[in-house]
């Protein structure tokens, strides 16, 4: 069988995506290609008229069809429907069912290196609370997470996702201005928003002073590989997670959607850091 996959977004001529899927066919030894299926908004009803057409057995959306892909699925996984997103399309007998993949690729891109970081004693704080942070956050609870504060810059926007009810867990609001104050209290902080990414790559959400060193710090922007934040905790003695791991293990859960495979991917981290670096 050769799998038909692919990404529908825009812009994506930069995904790393295409990449990340054809080591794993190669892993897997399995025959398929995954294209890119760029288009604005007008292109969008004949872009998936034609991955139908090509009967394709699955595909992955981004920016900024997470929301608007839900109107073309058949049935919608109950977590993407919660969290109002989808990223992975698979195809089940023709058709079309939508899963967010975010939060538990997060979270398994995190036990990888740090296997023993979250249970019930485990007291996280999440820097943003857009999209992505709803994933994390809802996957963390998953883990049985006790505690799970989320700081943002717009304080309703972290009440909404609280709003949402997503578990069983001790949250809080706090300003970006609280979270430094409160930040030994925590054993992982989880920045979420898009602060530090490239060409801003002078900029910090928070000031990492009061952590403690046995934290992890773990930041989901992935371009630059070591951003502002990570190399602060760094220099602080802390532990990091880089966000380009996420992005691999997201990847992951797909590939097992669409081929029931699941592969062990950790080697790639390295591989993938190599080539966003563009050696
Ligand atoms: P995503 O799906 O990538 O999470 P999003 O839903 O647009 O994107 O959420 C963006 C997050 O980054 C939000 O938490 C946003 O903060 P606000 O809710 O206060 O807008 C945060 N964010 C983006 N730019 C920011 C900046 N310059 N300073 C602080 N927070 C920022």
């Amino acid at each position: 069988m050769m799998y038909k996959l692919g990404l529908i977004g825009h812009p994506i001529g930069h995904s790393l995506s295409p990449w990340i899927h054809q080591q794993f066919l190669d892993l897997a030894e399995l025959d398929g290609e995954y294209k890119l299926y760029e288009g604005d908004r007008y292109a969008l009803p004949g872009v998936l008229k034609h991955l139908k057409e090509i009967g394709i057995d699955g595909f992955n959306v981004t920016v900024p069809y997470k929301q608007v892909i839900v109107d073309y699925l058949d049935e919608i996984d109950s977590d993407a429907e919660i969290l109002s997103a989808v990223n992975t399309v698979v195809n089940i007998d023709g058709k079309w069912k939508g899963y967010s993949t975010d939060g538990e690729g997060y979270v398994r891109s995190l036990i990888e290196p740090y296997p023993n970081l979250l249970n019930r004693e485990t007291s996280v704080l999440v820097l943003g609370a857009g999209g992505a942070a709803r994933g994390i956050y809802r996957a963390l609870i998953g883990q049985g997470v006790d505690t799970i504060d989320i700081a943002n810059r717009s304080q309703d926007k972290a009440k909404d996702l609280l709003s949402l009810r997503l578990g069983e867990v001790k949250s809080r609001v706090l300003s970006y201005q609280q979270a430094e104050e409160h930040l030994a209290e925590y054993d992982l902080i989880v920045q979420t928003t898009s602060v530090g990414m490239k060409p801003n790559v002078e900029d910090q959400v928070i000031q990492l002073d009061n952590i403690r060193n046995d934290a992890v710090v773990s930041d989901i922007v992935y371009q630059p590989i070591m951003t502002q934040l990570l190399r602060d905790a760094s220099k602080r003695g802390a532990n990091i997670h880089h966000g380009h791991a996420m992005l691999l293990y997201q990847g992951q859960l797909a590939f097992e959607k669409w081929t029931g495979k699941n592969l062990a991917v950790a080697h790639l981290v390295d591989k993938l850091e190599n080539k966003l670096r563009g050696e």
